[in-house]
């Protein structure tokens, strides 16, 4: 099956971001040493994706040029001997092919989609990354959906457990569970209201979708919040063709979210191993004060 493209859609305002974002993507805001988006292309890359359609808009110039060379900056490594750094910068230039798509009006996570038809035309099926989640571990997220997609033609979904009390901020998800972690979908709606969710089973912004889903898209009218949304036209695509869902290994952080970009910050960092033992003591120190 032919998948060699993701979507990810960075067109949005960043309001939750707000004001670190007010003249810079939030896609771009660094959780430790790299910009948000940069985990998100990684974890493609995981997935042997090597195509990525960014849904952009005239304030996200930055996402495309961090993907592309800086000849200058290169240059000035270079004279100063600093090669470690260097191959590092020029290996993010190297990651993958950037296609880029202006959302001229905000219509919706389902729009912006669209917005991708022509860009991922001829192939079987996609990827749909948002850009604000980040999943990270072994065979964790996007990956995970490419390997059962591959397997049977079926549209995949990423999915994790929610407390009752949060699933009214996410698309949520109904199924009978066929293997442990991965479900037959057969209902998804967009935000429900707490007590009308038919499960805790939250979407988390990791989709690997069919072409068919373009027509229910063009066809979609405007859903929870006014807008075009990605789930209604799932659950048309569900309903044509079947869905699986799929619970997503490793740790998700939501980098919109206050408490889980710093968390991450802290995760990936503690990752470092020049850093681990000094950072260890400082915000112990901090806890205790
Ligand atoms: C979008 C989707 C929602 C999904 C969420 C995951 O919502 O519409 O179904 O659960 O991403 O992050 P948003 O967070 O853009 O409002």
């Amino acid at each position: 099956m032919n998948i060699r493209k993701v979507i990810i859609p960075v067109a949005g305002w960043g309001t939750r971001s707000l004001p670190a974002s007010k003249n810079i993507p939030k896609e771009m805001l660094p959780i430790y040493k790299k910009p948000v988006v940069q985990y998100v292309v990684e974890e493609a890359m995981r997935g042997g994706i090597k195509d990525v359609v960014f849904i952009t808009n005239r304030d996200k110039n930055a996402i495309e040029d961090h993907f592309d060379y800086n000849l200058q900056l290169e240059a000035v490594l270079e004279r100063g001997g600093k090669t470690k750094l260097l191959e590092e910068i020029r290996a993010v230039a190297e990651m993958v092919n950037v296609i880029s798509i202006r959302q001229k009006r905000q219509l919706g996570l389902g729009h912006a989609v669209l917005c991708a038809r022509e860009a991922v035309a001829g192939d079987d099926a996609f990827g749909i990354m948002v850009g604000d989640d980040l999943i990270f571990g072994e065979n964790a997220g996007l990956s995970q959906l490419l390997d059962i997609t591959r397997a049977t033609g079926l549209p995949t979904v990423g999915v994790m457990e929610v407390p009752r009390d949060k699933v009214n901020r996410y698309g949520i998800v109904a199924g009978k569970e066929t293997s442990p972690g991965i479900y037959e979908v057969s209902q998804l709606v967009e935000k429900p209201d707490i007590d009308k969710a038919p499960s805790n089973l939250a979407i988390v912004g990791r989709y690997v979708l069919t072409p068919e889903l373009f027509d229910f898209l063009a066809a979609g009218k405007p859903g929870h919040g006014g807008e075009i949304q990605l789930t209604d036209a799932m659950q048309e695509l569900c309903t044509a063709k079947g869905m699986i869902a799929v619970k997503m290994n490793g740790v998700r952080f939501d980098a919109g979210d206050w408490v889980d970009y710093l968390t991450a910050n802290i995760y990936f960092a503690l990752q470092d191993e020049d850093l681990r033992e000094g950072l260890r003591a400082r915000l112990q120190k901090l806890l205790h004060a």
